[in-house]
């Protein structure tokens, strides 16, 4: 582009009429600003490749570091996001489905030819810290990398240690399906200007050291706000309603404030029940995309788990509250008792036979292993997804408390089935408003299928 006089000459002899030159200049001059536009974001969007480097050998890391990068690992769901179920890990090809088109993690593995094992420490710094791949095309954040730039410099250089030394995978990497234009990688380079704020985490000096490793465990590795945190519309954390709940892969990641609705409170007890052995005494089980969460937080330093439990209970502040919790399981109980005569209401009878041969309690105080729904979230929320699909679906061996099993009823229930149970719970258990579209919800959720239990 050229700058001067001469650029958009004045309309000369060929121009018979005024108005034509004045429009031939309105037009070049929208062009010019056009091309300055798009010239600018190119020079925005361009990041340069970062030469391949030999893959580093296993003996240039120390153990210790390399058993820190692996804890690290664990507690960013390395493994859980970029594997499939039966597959190997770290090879990738686990689908994620958004808004925006199915979008595939990658193979991380150190192959040279379809991993990452030509990347040097420098390109994996930049793609954590600024979600730009080695050869400089920008990722699209369904890769936390908006979470992971909060990483201190010493944990990526642990988990670079880490996954360079785990076993190469050849894997080709799976093609993302999305509508054009939203496939194309320089346009992230708009996402990212509106959106992503490239900082380490800063440690916030009216909290304890314990506090502060647990918010930078929570808002870098372990990422709880991209699943509890509402988004807008172009996929962006609101983070105006941080941790208010949020639906995720046909689940609802419930809220982790004061607004989490179930009656009994969540102390800091509980959560390091929940997160790190994957069930709660009185909320019951980490079930779906949460169970791979607990299972993997249940690898950490005990540590590093009090600083976990620590921060996300001050998000509620369960721990005042701790004395709601008696009440709350007496009513539950109290409603438990009631069930046998409520068998006039096909609700109540399909509940007490299908359901409250497991769920119920008896006792003066619950049994974990036969989660009491007159304290379960799923019952309470807003959104009847969870609920629905844990009794479609059931809940495997592998999710909430290791080794125990609740069946699905897809098969023995019809939708009506369902909804009259889910009814039922909630007019009984809670003093919520109905779900409204209970049956619509349904069917969509018995369409969709199980997913994918990792
Ligand atoms: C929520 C799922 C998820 C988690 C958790 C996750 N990733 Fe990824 N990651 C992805 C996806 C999806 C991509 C591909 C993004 C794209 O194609 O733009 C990706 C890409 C990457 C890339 C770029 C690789 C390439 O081929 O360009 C690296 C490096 C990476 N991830 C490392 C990690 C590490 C290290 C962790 C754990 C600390 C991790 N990821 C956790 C989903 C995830
Ligand atoms: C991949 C998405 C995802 C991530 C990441 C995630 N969660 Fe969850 N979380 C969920 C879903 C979905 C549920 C509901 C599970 C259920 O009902 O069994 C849930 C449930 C919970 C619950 C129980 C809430 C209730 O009222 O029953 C807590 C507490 C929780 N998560 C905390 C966390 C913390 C802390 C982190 C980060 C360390 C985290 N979650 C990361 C999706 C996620
Ligand atoms: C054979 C025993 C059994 C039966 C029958 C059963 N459940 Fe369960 N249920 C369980 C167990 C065990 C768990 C906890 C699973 C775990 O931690 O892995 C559970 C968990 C749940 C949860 C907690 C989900 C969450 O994510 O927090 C709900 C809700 C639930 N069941 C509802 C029902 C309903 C409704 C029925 C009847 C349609 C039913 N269950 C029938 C054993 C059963």
């Amino acid at each position: 582009m050229s700058r001067g006089k001469n650029v958009l000459p004045e309309a000369g002899p060929t121009s018979s009429r005024p108005a034509r030159g004045w429009l031939k200049r309105a037009i070049a001059g929208v062009a010019a600003v056009a091309v300055i536009g798009v010239c600018a974001f190119a020079a925005l969007a361009w990041r340069p490749a970062i030469p391949e480097a030999p893959t580093p050998d296993a003996s240039s890391f120390s153990p210790v570091l390399i058993q820190q990068g692996s804890r690290l690992a664990a507690a960013g769901f390395c493994a859980s996001c970029h594997s499939v179920a039966g597959g190997k890990p770290l090879a990738g090809g686990y689908a994620m489905k958004t808004g925006f088109g199915t979008i595939y993690s990658t193979n991380i593995s150190p192959d040279r030819e379809t991993g990452i094992g030509t990347w040097s420490e420098e390109a994996f710094l930049r793609a954590m810290h600024e979600g730009v791949a080695r050869d400089g095309s920008h990722l699209f954040p369904a890769f936390p990398y908006d979470h992971f730039t909060k990483l201190s410099n010493a944990d990526v250089h642990a988990l670079y240690a880490y996954i360079m030394t785990q076993p190469p995978v050849h894997a080709e990497n799976h093609p993302n399906e999305m509508p054009f234009p939203l496939g194309f990688r320089p346009l992230q380079a708009g996402w990212k200007l509106l959106f992503f704020h490239p900082a380490r985490y800063e440690p916030q000096a009216d909290q304890s050291p314990l506090w502060n490793r647990g918010a930078y465990l929570a808002e870098s590795l372990s990422h709880c706000s991209a699943c509890h945190t509402p988004r807008g519309p172009l996929g962006e954390e609101l983070k105006g309603r941080l941790y208010q709940g949020a639906a995720v892969d046909g689940w609802f990641a419930p809220p982790l404030t004061a607004d989490n609705p179930s009656p009994v409170p969540w102390t800091s007890a509980e959560l390091s029940d929940y997160l790190t052995r994957g069930m709660s005494r009185y909320h019951g089980p980490a079930a779906g995309p949460m169970a791979p969460v607990a299972h993997e937080l249940g690898m950490l330093d005990p540590e590093d788990q009090k600083a976990l439990v620590t921060y996300v209970e001050s998000l509620g502040g369960g721990d005042a509250r701790a004395d709601h919790t008696a009440v709350a399981v007496k009513t539950a109980l109290a409603a438990d008792a009631q069930d046998s005569s409520r068998i006039s209401d096909a609700g109540g009878r399909l509940f007490v036979s299908a359901c409250a041969s497991c769920h119920y309690n008896r006792t003066p105080d619950v049994n974990p292993v036969r989660p009491e729904l007159g304290l379960n979230s799923p019952v309470f929320l807003d959104d009847p997804s969870n609920l629905i699909r844990v009794i479609l679906y059931g809940i495997s061996a592998k999710e909430g408390a290791g080794g125990i099993v609740m069946p699905g009823f897809a098969r023995g229930m019809s939708d009506e089935d369902v909804a009259s149970i889910a009814v039922y719970l909630r007019n009984t258990r809670t003093d919520k408003k109905p779900w409204p579209d209970l049956a619509k919800q349904i069917a969509t959720i018995r369409a969709a299928g199980p997913g994918e239990i990792r």
